[in-house]
């Protein structure tokens, strides 16, 4: 059983996978990590080493294998729905849950952050409204749940998810049924 998120970056996946995993006693796994411990480096020096093409490669190798391979929660990099194996893959191999915010909200969380490539440019508000806009679409088809994040605390965020995942047809481990 696995448990995708796919978002926006500073959407919270990697804050409410790690959490949800816990809640439900899941082995948790962020796609961009398992990248740089595999590399030995960070995503930000791969990028300005080698540029971004070959870190989509590196990232489809990872994403192939991980959602073959790992059963829990798996938090995936912003971009990682841009090629359409990657969608393929992660729809057919695991429930996949967007976290859906808006530009403006992830850019209150993420202005001061520098570890982010793509955002490192003069007007990171104008960069991520055209990654919303192109990638919105890209998340809806392979979201089998939508979520928009808005406000609510991480706690109430989790409840939510796990409810609506329920009712699409997922176990919860800690679901007593009677
Ligand atoms: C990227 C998002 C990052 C990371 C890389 C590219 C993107 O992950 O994979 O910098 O294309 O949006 P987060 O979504 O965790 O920031």
């Amino acid at each position: 059983m696995l448990i995708i998120f796919v978002g926006l970056p500073g959407s919270g996946k990697s804050t409410i996978g790690r959490q949800m995993g816990r809640r439900l006693g899941l082995p948790f796994l962020d796609s961009d990590a398992v990248i740089e411990q595999r590399l030995g480096c960070s995503i930000r020096e791969l990028f300005e080493r080698e540029g971004e093409e070959r870190f989509r490669d590196i990232e489809q190798s990872v994403l192939d294998d991980l959602s073959h391979h790992h059963h829990g929660v798996l938090s995936t990099g912003g971009g990682s729905v841009l090629r359409e194996v990657n969608r393929k893959h992660l729809r057919e191999r695991g429930k996949v849950v967007y976290l859906r915010s808006t530009p403006e909200e992830v850019f209150r969380r993420l202005k001061h952050d520098v570890n982010r490539p793509l955002l490192q440019v003069p007007d990171p508000l104008g960069r991520l409204r055209s990654l919303f806009n192109d990638r919105d679409p890209l998340y809806l088809e392979t979201a089998h749940l939508v979520i928009e994040t808005g406000r609510p605390s991480v706690a109430a965020l989790i409840n939510t998810v796990i409810a609506k995942l329920e009712l699409v047809g997922f176990d919860s481990p800690r679901t007593v049924r009677t």
